[in-house]
C-alpha cells in the first residue's frame, strides 16, 4: 500500500509517496522563501494561501513523477503539529478531503517525530534506541528515543532555538532568509577570524540550551564594528562554530551519561556542513543524519512516519509511535 505524506506546518509545501517497504518513490517540495524573504520572517497568512495554491498542482506533479495514480494511494499521512495554525489547517483539509473522497484512512503525524525518524528513510539499519538532537527553526530538543519509539525529553532550549539564532543574526547582517544556509555560505569565506563568542551553557550540568544570550552578545558586537564583507564572513564563522560546538558538546554528554552510542541529528540545522563535519570527527560514537534534502521540512519524512505508524496492526489503538505529551502544538 502506498502512503501519501503531506507537510505544511510552516513555509514549505512538501508531498511524497512511500511504498509498503518504506521506500520513498517520489517526493516534491515547494519552498516559499522568496515570498517571505522581504519580511525577514514568515507571514502566516501568506504561507497558508500559498499552500492552498500549490497543493493540487504539486500533487499532480508528484503522481506523474511516481508514475502512479491517486487510486493507488491507500492512506494519507499529514502533519498535525506543531506549526502555524493556518498552514496546518490547509494540509489537514487536503488530507481529510482526499481521504473522504477516496474512502481511505488519514494518519496524523507529529512534525517533530517525523524529523526525528527521518534518517531511517535512508539508513535502513538504524533503529531506536538512540540519542536524538532535533535542531530546527522552532526547536532545539535533546531526547532519548527508546526501542518502543517512545521519546523522553532530556533538554530543550530555554529561549531561542539554534535555527532562530542563525536567522536573527543573518537578518542583522543583512543576509537573506532563511539565515542558516547564508551564514554557512559566508563562513566558508572567513579568513583570519578574530572574533570569540561564548559557547552558551556548555558547562551547565544539564541538557538544556540557550541561544538568546549569544544572539545579544553578537548584536552588541555588531554595534561596535564596521560591517564589511570580511567582518560578516568572520562573524558568520564564529557564530556557526559557537552553535555547532554547543550542540555537539551537549549531545555527547547525553550519549555518555546514558550509555547510548547512536546519536541521530535532525531538523533544518542538521543540513549544516560544519555540524556534519565536526560530528564526523568525534570517535566512539555513531552519528546519523538525514539525507540533506530531508533535513529541512519535507513531505518524505511525513510519509515515512506514516509508514512506521501503519505497520501497527490497529492504527487507532496500537500506534507504535504514540502521541508524545512532551511534543505539543
Ligand atoms: O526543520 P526546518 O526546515 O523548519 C522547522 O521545522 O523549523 O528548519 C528551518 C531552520 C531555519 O532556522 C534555517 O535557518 C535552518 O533550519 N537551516 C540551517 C541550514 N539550513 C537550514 N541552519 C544552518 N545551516 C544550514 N545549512
Ligand atoms: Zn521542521
Amino acid at each position: 500500500m502506498n502512503i501519501l505524506g503531506i507537510e505544511s506546518s510552516c513555509d514549505d509545501t512538501g508531498l511524497a509517496i512511500v511504498d509498503s517497504s518504506g521506500q520513498i518513490i517520489a517526493h516534491v517540495t515547494s519552498s516559499q522563501h522568496q515570498i517571505h524573504a522581504k519580511y525577514g520572517g514568515i507571514v502566516p497568512e501568506l504561507a497558508s494561501r500559498d499552500h492552498v495554491k500549490k497543493f493540487i498542482p504539486l500533487l499532480d506533479f508528484l503522481l506523474n513523477k511516481a508514475n502512479t495514480k491517486i487510486s493507488d494511494i491507500g492512506m494519507i499521512a499529514f502533519t498535525n503539529g506543531p506549526g502555524l495554525l493556518g498552514p496546518l489547517l490547509a494540509g489537514a483539509s487536503l488530507a481529510k478531503a482526499l481521504g473522504w473522497s477516496r474512502s481511505i484512512p488519514t494518519i496524523e503525524v507529529n512534525h517533530l517525530e517525523a524529523h526525528i525518524y527521518s534518517p531511517m528513510i535512508t539508513e535502513k539499519n538504524l533503529a531506536p534506541p538512540f540519542i536524538s538532537l532535533l535542531v530546527s527553526g522552532g526547536h532545539t530538543l535533546l531526547s532519548i528515543v527508546d526501542e518502543d519509539f517512545q521519546i523522553k525529553t532530556l533538554g530543550t532550549t530555554l529561549d531561542d532555538s539554534a535555527g532562530e539564532c542563525f536567522d536573527k543574526i543573518a537578518r542583522k547582517l543583512g543576509l537573506g532568509y532563511p539565515g542558516g544556509p547564508e551564514i554557512a555560505r559566508r563562513s566558508e569565506d572567513a579568513i583570519d577570524n578574530k572574533f570569540s563568542f561564548p559557547r552558551p551553557m556548555i558547562n551547565s550540568n544539564d541538557y538544556n540550551f540557550s541561544f538568546s544570550g549569544l544572539k545579544t552578545h553578537v548584536i552588541n558586537k555588531l554595534q561596535k564594528i564596521e560591517l564589511t564583507d570580511e567582518s560578516i564572513n568572520n562573524i558568520s564563522f564564529e557564530l556557526q562554530d559557537s552553535i555547532v560546538e554547543t550542540l555537539i558538546s551537549k549531545s555527547l554528554k547525553a550519549s555518555q551519561d546514558h550509555g547510548i552510542k547512536n546519536i541521530v541529528v535532525t531538523g533544518g540545522v542538521s543540513a549544516n556542513k560544519r555540524l556534519r563535519d565536526k560530528f564526523s570527527q568525534v570517535s566512539n560514537y555513531d552519528v546519523f543524519f538525514p539525507d540533506v534534502k530531508f533535513s529541512t521540512d519535507n513531505g518524505a519524512m511525513i510519509a515515512y512516519a506514516g509508514f512506521l505508524k501503519s505497520r501497527s496492526s490497529d492504527i487507532e489503538k496500537n500506534f507504535k509511535i504514540k502521541p508524545n505529551p512532551s511534543l505539543t502544538l
